[in-house]
């Protein structure tokens, strides 16, 4: 069984390259076939398997295809599926460190890494979510322990306009309801305007509210902008708030240290949000959060039971003390093996790899006639938009939505856009450790071929 399931994927992941980057994504042909009733009886793996790999699976967006440059990639390491299936396959449980001690220890250490690569110290704690989503719920959580304990109500914290719509569903999970959360506008290049926050953050406490926490983003997912850190984590020490840094997208630039300097400041803050399953390159599955007093953490989510055994001490790292989930799948092997498999200057290339293809590109596109750059990549993502002499931005929204719909009907690759403060705005971002020179060609070809089309049907 195992053998004909990998000769499945290995042919699978060999014709990548030969399907389109955006697969056709309509199921009403096929829904009945989808709906069927459970069968009675065991069916032949083949028999099943065959419709996955041949039709279901390639209607999809490619989000591992070479050419996937939409939303935020990461390309899905055949490292981590390895891992998947060990863990599966053994099934040991890692939800507390006594019951298989040597593997949570190989998680903590896979934390660990993250923690270096990040510069935090060494009483930092953290734990490997789902994703993004979960790793920023979880610190709003630990940051309001710390900060508002009883007086919830009267919490006030601060992200950016930009800030992922995680975090402001987190803080409705977590109690912080929508009336405390202020939103902070953002300067020319899309990053949080810290004078703003100051004079917001002065307005509470003026109030008599508390203002408790600050989630800067180190990678905004609509245009790729980067918070001032600095700014902001000495704002925060100075009025006593806690800084979180949402790095989903952009925190493992920090694993390369001579890109470091484009996140300074993440290393100062309280806690960190990072994303293995876009900038590790992992399957989707993996994130992470860390916390810089690891103590913060434990508080937070510390819980035992009388028929468990008793959690293990501060220096015993015990995942179900550190996170909400007690059974989970064991994440960090997927983490563990990756590294192991390439080690940390292969990841580290590939990293610092995108962000100089994702130059190549901005550089290449501001040469296109009718192309506009409207921020320049901080990491590895920026937006652009189509503009001619005389057209309104209704009908510059209206171009670069169709450049975008041209780009992605040709195949190649697959760009999205994203529409803020009133705009639309075609993106671009280089995460996938499957893009290459190649890919970066053909978007540069395809963009220019789409604009010269549109630009043409005008003029
Ligand atoms: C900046 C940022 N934060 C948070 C998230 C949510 O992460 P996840 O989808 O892993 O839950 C994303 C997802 O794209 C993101 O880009």
């Amino acid at each position: 069984m195992a053998a004909g399931v990998v000769e499945r994927v290995v042919q699978h992941i060999a014709s990548l390259g030969h399907h389109p980057a955006l697969g056709e994504t309509s199921i009403d042909d096929i829904r009945a076939e989808l709906r069927a009733a459970a069968p009675r009886s065991a069916q032949s793996l083949e028999g099943v398997l065959a419709p996955f790999f041949d039709d279901w699976v390639h209607r999809s967006f490619g989000t591992a295809h070479p050419g996937y440059l939409a939303f935020i990639p990461g390309g899905g390491l055949f490292s981590a599926a390895l891992a998947d299936f060990i863990s599966a396959a053994t099934n040991r449980y890692t939800g507390v460190q006594v019951a298989a001690p040597a593997l949570v220890e190989l998680e903590a250490t896979a934390l660990d890494w993250l923690r270096e690569w990040m510069g935090f110290p060494a009483e930092a704690r953290g734990w490997f979510t789902t994703g993004g989503s979960l790793a920023n719920f979880s610190a709003i959580v630990a940051a309001r322990e710390k900060l508002l304990g009883e007086h919830l109500r009267d919490g006030v914290m601060y992200a950016s306009s930009q800030v992922h719509h995680c975090v402001t569903k987190s803080a409705q999970l977590a109690g912080i309801l929508p009336d405390r959360v202020r939103t902070i506008g953002v300067d020319e290049s899309f990053a949080m305007d810290v004078e703003a926050l100051s004079v917001a953050i002065d307005a509470d406490t003026a109030a008599g509210l508390r203002p408790f926490l600050v989630v800067s983003s180190a990678g905004t997912t609509n245009t790729g902008a980067v918070d001032p850190l600095v700014e902001i984590g000495a704002l925060c020490r100075q009025r006593s708030l806690w800084h979180h840094v949402d790095g989903a997208y952009g925190a493992f630039f920090h694993m390369v240290p001579e890109l470091r300097p484009l996140l300074a400041g993440l290393s100062d803050a309280d806690s960190v949000t990072l994303d293995p399953h876009k900038g590790l390159f992992l399957p989707y599955g993996t994130g992470a959060l860390l916390v810089r007093d690891g103590e913060d953490l434990r508080s937070a989510h510390a819980a035992t039971a009388g028929y468990l055994p008793p959690p293990g001490d501060a220096e015993t790292y015990d995942p179900s003390q550190y996170g909400p989930e007690l059974s989970r799948p064991f994440r960090g092997l997927r983490v563990w093996l990756t590294v192991q498999m390439y080690g940390v200057e292969r990841l580290r290339a590939a990293i610092a790899e995108k962000r100089t293809l994702t130059l190549d590109i901005a550089a290449r596109l501001e040469q296109i006639d009718g192309l506009v750059i409207d921020a320049a990549p901080a990491l590895s993502l920026f937006p652009f938009h189509l503009h001619a002499p005389g057209w309104t931005p209704d009908d510059d929204d209206g171009a670069t939505r169709a450049l975008v719909d041209r780009v992605n009907a040709r195949g190649r690759v697959m760009i999205t856009g994203c529409t803020t403060a009133g705009c639309y705005y075609a993106r671009i971002c280089v995460l996938s450790f499957r893009t290459r020179q190649e890919q970066v060609d053909h978007a540069v070809d395809d963009i220019r071929n789409a604009a010269r089309e549109l630009l043409a049907a005008v003029r």
